[in-house]
């Protein structure tokens, strides 16, 4: 039911299970009658969330007290709060705790969302193995794999730690049972997807189970103080499978990317409640597992091709201050077709199709009859509106056959009128693209920025910086070193 026949809003009806419906009426029963922790939950979000009683009768908002409302509370004076101590969990995996700010924050969640195959159940079995390795306890609930397929992975990751308990279930209303009985230090679930609460309906990853569980797991996080990894899919489009309030519930939001056909995945948060994001944690899949990658310019520029090629520019993404550098790729070919080809990999779609609007608009280069292709090298995303001029500057070079200066990269939004825009970080970017032996580096005229052994190449429109092209026809491009 999408539409609540008593509003009219959508969205707004909850399912609850007719087995907990309380014997009396409506209003605060139900909670006593509860079965379990899962009932008690549903039977209470039910009154709190829907509005509706639960013989259907409308309830008042005031006469939706639910167990969750605790009557001692009172609003405090934030000078008064205690504040304790976070306590964080290393996992002993460098590249991870970083990203996490030092390790998984005590009774914190942590979604972990990726692609299905890019390696989030395998980086996470490390993980616990290692926690698990210093002696403590830690507990897998794997609701895709059996133990038998987990522990034959954890033996591909070397030798098996006894106090790594594995749990195959897919019901969401057990874990909490053996919780008390393990007492684990981290518990993962893989994942959320997959897991039930049999006193819903519907079938496991339908947005009802999805947030019944997520919503479950949070609440045995926070009372038991446990940090709790939720591993979540992400759909074809990039989005996690599920609704978006999963989002909004957890503390944390990892992602891990990476292009299955290429062995280098990052790791980075897109929300932490507990530390900055944007930190990027580089790992390359290997035959024992994910092993984290300090220089991965091997990989992203080791095969450049040689400096006459046209639409190749090197953008330096910023992953939280921590640059990266990455080579944007376009290609424009003669199209056979009527409505030509745009095809965006690794970078953002719409973008794209925007970028060229403004670089047919504003430079007066046509793009029309021909197919167009643009791609950041070894699947590493480039999402960042910082990455707009590389893109465009390499779509220019692709469409005019002139190479983009080898030695030079390109940094800068770009907006609609075809004025380029200051980003964040540009010191950053541009001392790693000095470390990395570029010589000139085009940036947006209002950021002045002056970094020694770099010649900075102020634009302040798109003319301006495609004219770059123009004069390096006559100049000699020298290769860069990557190491
Ligand atoms: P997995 O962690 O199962 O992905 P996800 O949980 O995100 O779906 O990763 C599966 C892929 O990783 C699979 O194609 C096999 C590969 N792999 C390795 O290359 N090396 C290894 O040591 C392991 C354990 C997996
Ligand atoms: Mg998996």
């Amino acid at each position: 039911m999408g539409c609540c026949s008593h509003c009219g809003e959508w969205n707004t009806v909850n399912e609850i299970s007719r087995e907990i419906l309380p014997r009396t009426g409506i209003g605060i029963a139900g909670v006593g009658d509860a079965p379990s922790l899962a009932a008690a939950r549903l039977g209470v979000a039910g009154l709190s969330e829907t509005g509706l009683g639960l013989t259907g009768e409308v309830l008042t908002p005031g006469a939706s007290i639910t167990a969750d409302s605790e009557p001692d509370r009172r609003p405090i004076s934030i000078a008064d709060v205690r504040v304790a101590e976070e306590r964080y969990l290393e996992t002993g995996i460098g590249e991870l705790d970083r990203v996490m700010g030092g390790g998984f924050v005590e009774g914190s969640v942590t979604l972990v969302a990726g692609e299905p195959g890019i390696g989030k159940s395998t980086l996470f079995l490390q993980a616990i193995r290692s926690i698990a390795l210093r002696g403590q306890s830690v507990l897998l609930v794997s609701a895709e794999e059996s133990a038998s397929q987990v522990t034959l992975r954890a033996l591909r990751l070397g030798e098996l730690p006894e106090t790594l308990f594995v749990l195959d279930t897919r019901d969401v209303t057990g874990v909490a049972a053996y919780i008390r009985e393990y007492q684990p230090s981290i518990v993962i679930v893989d994942s959320i997807q997959t897991m039930v609460d049999p006193s819903l309906s519907g079938m496991a990853g339908s947005i009802n189970q999805v947030k019944a569980c997520a919503d479950l797991l949070i609440r045995i996080a926070k009372v038991t103080l446990i940090p709790f990894v939720i591993v979540g899919h992400v759909t074809k489009d990039g989005t996690l499978a599920g609704p978006k309030v999963l989002e909004h519930m957890v503390d944390t939001v990892l992602v891990v990317e990476g292009d299955r056909h290429h062995a280098l995945r990052s790791v980075s948060a897109i929300k932490h409640r507990f530390g900055a994001v944007g930190e990027t944690g580089l790992f390359c899949m290997g035959s024992t597992g994910m092993v984290a990658v300090d220089d991965p310019y091997d990989m992203l520029l080791g095969d450049r091709p040689a400096p006459s090629v046209p639409g190749s520019v090197v953008f330096p993404m910023a992953r939280g201050g921590r640059p990266l550098l990455v080579e944007i790729q376009a290609l424009a070919s003669k199209s056979s077709q009527s409505t030509p080809r745009r095809i965006a990999k690794s970078v953002d779609a719409g973008r794209f199709t925007i970028l060229l609007a403004i670089l047919e608009n504003h430079v007066n280069i046509q793009s029309d009859g021909f197919d167009q292709y643009v791609s950041a090298v070894g699947g590493i995303k480039v999402y960042e509106p910082a990455g707009d001029l590389a893109i465009l500057l390499a779509m220019a070079s692709a469409l005019r056959l002139v190479p983009f200066p080898f030695d030079t990269v390109a940094i800068g939004e770009v907006g609609l009128a075809g004025e380029i825009r200051r980003v964040p970080y540009l010191e950053e970017r541009v001392t790693e693209a000095r470390r990395l032996g570029f010589k000139r580096a085009i940036l947006p005229a209002s950021s002045e920025i002056d970094v020694d052994g770099i010649e900075v190449i102020p634009v302040s429109n798109i003319r301006d910086a495609t004219s770059v092209l123009d004069n390096s026809r006559t100049e000699g491009f020298q290769l860069v070193s990557c190491g």
